[in-house]
């Protein structure tokens, strides 16, 4: 059975969806962070974000949309987070970074645009917990599952498979019950507007999962 992530980044009452995500069965809480700069869109301080901890007890699947993500990772390790995934298009050094993320003992993502060539992961597929698939552009929930992304799951697969990498794959964005039957070979879907744009949460949560 597939993992599956909450994202709640297209919440309208966070405190709210966060206390009603913690009653259901969902895995994790998926955290969007974006900086305005790696992405168009901001969140909010980190300073407001902590309080996540106060309406759950979740673990947390940190997605940093962010240009210095050394700045953040010191930050989220402090939270009840299992993952910290940062973007193998940054400009800062990727090793670094997942040597960061690993000292705090918490697992390291990559995550991988729709427009980035797969082979950029190669260098750090040996390091990794999970690739982060996005099947949008990443900067705002609610948008479509880009079709390719099909394709492009299957060819990570593949090239875990061909260099004996245990990392898991993660799929991010437009992913409903629908668009599910395009990601069979992930072992987790996040999914931020189906869930929490619904009224019945575990409803949509468990539709994912079969
Ligand atoms: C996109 C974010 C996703 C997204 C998921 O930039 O990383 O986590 O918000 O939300 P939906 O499912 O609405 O695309
Ligand atoms: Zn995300």
């Amino acid at each position: 059975m597939k993992k599956v992530g909450v994202s709640f980044l297209s919440s309208k009452n966070i405190p709210r969806d966060i206390s009603l995500l913690n009653e259901t069965d969902v895995d994790y809480i998926h955290v969007d962070i974006m900086d305005g700069k790696f992405v168009k869109n901001k969140t909010m301080p980190f300073r407001e974000m902590r309080h996540i901890n106060d309406y759950t007890s979740k673990r947390l699947d940190v997605h940093l949309m962010v240009e210095e993500a050394s700045k953040y990772i010191p930050l989220y390790a402090e939270l009840n987070t299992e993952y910290i995934t940062i973007h193998v298009e940054i400009e800062e050094d990727i090793m670094k970074d997942l040597e960061l993320i690993k000292s705090y003992s918490i697992k390291c993502g990559l995550a991988i645009s729709p427009d980035t060539k797969i082979s950029s992961l190669i260098p750090y597929l040996p390091y990794v917990d999970m690739i982060l698939v996005m099947s949008v552009v990443p900067g705002e929930g609610g948008q479509a599952f880009i079709e390719e992304s099909e394709n492009r799951i299957k060819e990570i697969r593949d090239l875990l498979n061909s260099y004996n990498i245990p990392a898991i794959i993660s799929v991010d964005g437009g992913v409903n019950d629908k668009t599910k039957d395009m990601c069979s070979e992930a072992d987790m879907l996040v999914s931020g507007s189906y869930v929490v744009g619904s009224n019945n949460f575990q409803e949509k949560i468990s539709s994912l999962r079969i």
